[in-house]
């Protein structure tokens, strides 16, 4: 008997790849997902790379009677990977109560109806936005988190809190938080990777987005900070990696060996490239020249941030794989795939 998965936002840019994963893992897996910033094609595209077909239910994760509905017919469901958030930084500061009220009533939700059935075993998609301005580097899981920036991180910092507090109330339930540094990167099928919804907020897709011409050029924002080269400086990981440390916790969950029943794991490579790093990568890579202007500091961006990625590495036995040029090669692959 396959263990069954429930992960929310399944057809997005990190739940797709983790389903892959969970499928090549001999997991069954449901996905319910609102397709607000996704596409029901992913589905095919998930069955064309793993030969599997992942159960898809439409569902606003906000509409709790439909939640239970679908869990009606899910009887079995032994985890859930909740990835279901809104996660565009600029359009949550212009609009908080739409992130508020979607990351949070989604995962109240989503948590009240797993408690209800009994079912305890949770894993949550966070984000390193949690440790704002980190004073030390590279940041473990101990570093002080700091109210983030946007009302999206701060999303996932209140998200945490309330595990947190869930799990000091309900000591059965065996909750993780992934911390993720900077997702970037597609499947080497070239069939999943990253599709933003309109102008990408993000350095990758920004910049796979310029060299195929959809954009004009690259604002790199700002290159007067305290770094080698005056950019700001990122711990990017392929999103293949990234879905591969989900699966590893799914299964320190489901075999009991959480050392405490509400864990917290740093998901990055523990090396940080600069602005002009990923450029020039990029450029090696596609062998084009990218355009780009040096304009002034985006709002809310922090100098330094990377991880230690140590505990992750310990307690999961998990470590990333692929270097900057791998990652930005698939991501390159996939805009121009998607393009075609
Ligand atoms: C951003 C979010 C973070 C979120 C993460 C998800 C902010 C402040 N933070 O992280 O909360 O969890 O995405 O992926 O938005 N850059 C440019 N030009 C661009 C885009 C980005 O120069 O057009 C630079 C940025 O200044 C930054 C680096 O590229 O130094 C990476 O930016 P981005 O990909 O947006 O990630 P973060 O800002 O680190």
């Amino acid at each position: 008997m396959k263990n069954k998965v429930l992960v929310t936002g399944g057809c997005g840019y990190i739940g797709s790849h983790t389903v892959v994963e969970l499928i090549d893992n001999n997991f069954e897996v449901v996905i319910i997902d609102d397709l607000s910033n996704s596409n029901k094609k992913t589905i095919d595209n998930i069955e064309q790379i793993t030969g599997v077909k992942p159960t898809f239910c439409e569902c606003d994760l906000k509409d709790i009677n439909h939640v239970r509905n679908i869990l009606k017919y899910n009887k079995d469901i032994k985890a859930t990977i909740h990835f279901a958030a809104y996660k565009a930084v600029g359009e949550s500061v212009e609009k908080p109560l739409l992130y508020y009220q979607n990351n949070l009533i989604s995962l109240i939700n989503i948590l009240t109806t797993q408690l209800e059935r009994g079912n305890t075993n949770f894993i949550f998609s966070s984000s390193a936005t949690v440790y704002g301005n980190p004073k030390t580097l590279p940041i473990t899981e101990n570093n002080e988190t700091q109210r983030p920036f946007s009302p999206y991180g701060n999303t996932k910092k209140m998200a945490e809190e309330i595990l947190e507090d869930l799990s000091k109330a309900h000591k059965k339930t065996n909750i993780i938080s992934l911390r993720y540094f900077n997702p970037i990167g597609a499947h080497q099928s070239g069939l999943i990777g990253e599709l933003p919804n309109g102008i990408p907020n993000n350095l990758m897709p920004y910049i796979t987005q310029t060299a195929v011409g959809l954009r004009d050029k690259l604002s790199v924002y700002g290159n007067d900070y305290p770094t080698k080269d005056g950019t700001p400086i990122r711990d990017y990981i392929h999103v293949v990696d990234l879905a591969k440390a989900h699966v590893k916790a799914l299964k320190r969950q489901l075999d009991n060996e959480q050392d405490k029943n509400f864990e917290i794991f740093n998901l990055g490579t523990g090396n940080g490239y600069s602005v002009m790093e990923v450029i020039k990568t990029f450029e090696e890579v596609s062998k084009m020249k990218l355009n780009f202007e040096i304009v002034q500091r985006r709002d809310g961006d922090v100098p330094k941030l990377f991880a230690n990625a140590n505990l992750a590495e310990e307690k999961l036995n998990w470590k990333a794989e692929s270097d900057l040029k791998e990652m930005i090669a698939s991501a390159w692959k996939w805009e121009q795939k998607v393009r075609t």
